[in-house]
């Protein structure tokens, strides 16, 4: 009998240490990120400032971390999702490209900001027809809700080369604020190849090498017919949105700066954007398993981008990537002289 009561009790105290031990995780964890989400300055007026404006950085991430997540279990009503002044916005800035620029890294991260919302998928609004043919009011309501202060942004990297995107987008907002993330074009070119390869494989299909594709057999020079060598000519491809908007509505990022040393690129994007500088050092840490920057939000939260992102890539024959960088380099001078940021390619 005595027996029993001690196994009883000590279950019991095991029971109550273990909920002691979980509260006070749970304390240090929430003091630990309050005390970061603790507004450094207010956002400026730029977005539409409110009463509570000194309280939105708080409110603004306990609504991306909690209230989204509770909202799309479908655990919160739309009526508290009113209650709450959320709305569905337009973006007021767009990753327009470039594909395997690393759009998902910059995307992911911008949205450590507590005044950026993300629409999570890509939307393909402006490239797809049909999508387009649903009108701006079935796009906006592909977007997060936000506090009125906050901005949406999506990326959609087909933007970047499909002719018809730049008026589209200037017809909903000329003033919109544009992010270009581009590599080294030959790196990027392969890293493309890199994720058509993979669907092949997938599917049990064969594929061309990648020499074979980038280099016309018949004349050995470049393949300018290749997708993905047309895509890395940057500068042609901003020409074409040059007849819509001026230089100083787009931002170029360096997308093979953002894998080795991402804060200082998004204090550039920050500043941009005009947002106060709110992404620190502490929300990017390098994990050497993924060979990455990985992000975190708190404590508690932390996420590093899918295994998609961050591909081995194919052995290429060192005279193919030099042909390529030949080829290239007339194109990526015109781009740092059209952009006014030059780049370390060779
Ligand atoms: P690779 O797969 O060639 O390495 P996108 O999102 O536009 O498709 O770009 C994918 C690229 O983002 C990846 O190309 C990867 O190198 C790059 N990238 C940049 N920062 C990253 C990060 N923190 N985690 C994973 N991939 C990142």
């Amino acid at each position: 009998m005595l027996f029993k009561q001690q196994v009883w009790l000590r279950q019991k105290l095991l029971v109550l240490g273990s909920l002691a031990v979980g509260s006070l995780l749970y304390l240090v964890a929430r003091v630990g990120s309050l005390d970061r989400l603790q507004p450094i300055c207010p956002i400026e007026g730029r977005f539409g400032g409110t009463s509570n404006q000194a309280e939105f950085p708080l409110r603004a991430l306990q609504f991306k971390r909690g209230l989204l997540h509770e909202f799309r279990k479908g655990n919160t009503s739309k009526e508290q999702v009113r209650l709450h002044d959320l709305v569905q916005q337009l973006p007021k800035a767009i990753i327009i490209g470039v594909r395997k620029g690393g759009t998902r890294a910059l995307l992911e991260m911008l949205n450590l900001h507590p005044a950026v919302v993300k629409a999570s998928q890509e939307i393909h609004f402006f490239d797809n027809d049909e999508n387009y043919a649903k009108g701006i009011e079935w796009y906006r309501k592909k977007m997060p809700f936000s506090y009125p202060q906050q901005i949406t942004i999506e990326k959609s990297p087909a933007y970047f080369i499909t002719e018809e995107v730049p008026e589209r987008i200037y017809k909903m907002n000329s003033s919109i604020k544009l992010l270009i993330i581009v590599r080294e074009p030959t790196t990027r070119a392969i890293s493309d190849y890199t994720q058509v390869l993979e669907g092949k494989e997938r599917k049990n299909k064969t594929y061309y090498k990648f020499e074979k594709l980038a280099i016309d057999p018949n004349t050995c020079e470049v393949n300018t017919k290749y997708k993905a060598v047309r895509t890395s000519i940057y500068t042609k491809h901003l020409e074409r949105w040059l007849k819509y908007f001026p230089i100083e509505q787009f931002h170029i990022v360096d997308g093979d700066r953002l894998i080795t040393e991402p804060l200082p690129e998004l204090q550039l994007v920050e500043k941009f954007l005009n947002l106060p500088p709110r992404i620190s050092q502490y929300n990017l840490y390098f994990n050497a398993t993924r060979g990455f920057y990985c992000l975190r939000f708190n404590i508690i939260f932390n996420k590093c981008l899918a295994g998609s992102k961050g591909r081995i890539h194919p052995e290429v024959d060192p005279s193919v990537v030099t042909k390529l960088r030949k080829f290239f380099h007339p194109f990526n001078q015109k781009f740092y002289q059209i952009t006014g940021r030059t780049l370390n390619w060779p």
